[in-house]
């Protein structure tokens, strides 16, 4: 792989989305075309995924959580634009979630050993160059997301929120001999948290 991968992970309602685009206008000003992207995907599986974040389909979180590694097993393969032929051409990829987000997420339902096994062929094919985590305090993201949908999803929930940004925590001190994880505070203004995240990315980036 020639391309940097960054994953942006946090809790829903943390700024990820904001902060991707920022630091994709960034990297693009700075000369280093980009990929954005997320997580679920738009393909098939990730469709169904969000019928089940809606609550149209209901289905065992086990199946949950195979559905959310079989959509990114597709996310990095499929060969019309899976992000594994995007990084062979040498263009950054940013990716709102990853492999993370089902540790996190799907482990306050199930064993996070069988959460991390399920993903095991996605972390075998691909891992982040880094990931950028936004912390932001569940109740100001439960506020966030409440002034910004309609509708709130299936995980947005303030007992839901509170643990899952606990077994982020867990799971990166698990990981941590073997993951870069960029730690951000997200509780601050948009302007200041993109400021920080460049700060933060840019050394990847010199001499490239
Ligand atoms: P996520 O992708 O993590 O769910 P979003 O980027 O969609 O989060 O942000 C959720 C809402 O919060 C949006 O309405 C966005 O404009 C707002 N928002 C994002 N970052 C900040 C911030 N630093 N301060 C205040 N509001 C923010
Ligand atoms: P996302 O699209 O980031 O949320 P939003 O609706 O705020 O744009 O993610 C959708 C939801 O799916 C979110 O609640 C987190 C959850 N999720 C998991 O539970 N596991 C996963 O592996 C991923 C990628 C997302």
């Amino acid at each position: 792989m020639n391309g940097l991968f960054f994953a942006l992970e946090g809790i829903d309602g943390s700024g990820k989305s904001t902060q991707l685009k920022l630091l994709a206008k960034r990297l693009e000003e700075a000369g280093f075309p980009c990929l954005t992207t997320c997580e679920p995907t738009e393909r098939p599986i990730g469709r169904l995924l969000r019928q089940v974040l809606t609550g149209q389909v209901r289905c065992d979180s086990r199946v949950v959580a195979t559905l959310f590694a079989a959509d990114r097993l597709d996310h990095l393969l499929n060969e019309e634009n899976g992000l594994c032929r995007a990084l062979a051409s040498g263009v950054t990829v940013l990716c709102d979630r990853y492999y993370f987000s089902s540790y996190a997420y799907q482990s306050v339902d199930l064993p996070l050993d069988w959460v991390i096994q399920a993903n095991q062929p996605c972390a075998d094919l691909l891992r982040p160059t880094a990931t950028i985590f936004i912390d932001v305090d569940p109740e100001l993201a439960l506020e966030r997301i409440v002034q910004s949908r309609e509708n709130t999803e299936l995980f947005e929930t303030r007992d839901r929120l509170i643990r899952t940004r606990e077994q982020y925590f867990k799971v990166f001190d698990m990981h941590r001999d073997l993951e870069k994880v960029i730690f951000i505070r997200g509780g601050r203004d948009i302007d200041t948290v993109a400021q920080d995240i460049w700060e933060r990315v840019r050394p990847f980036f010199q001499g490239l």
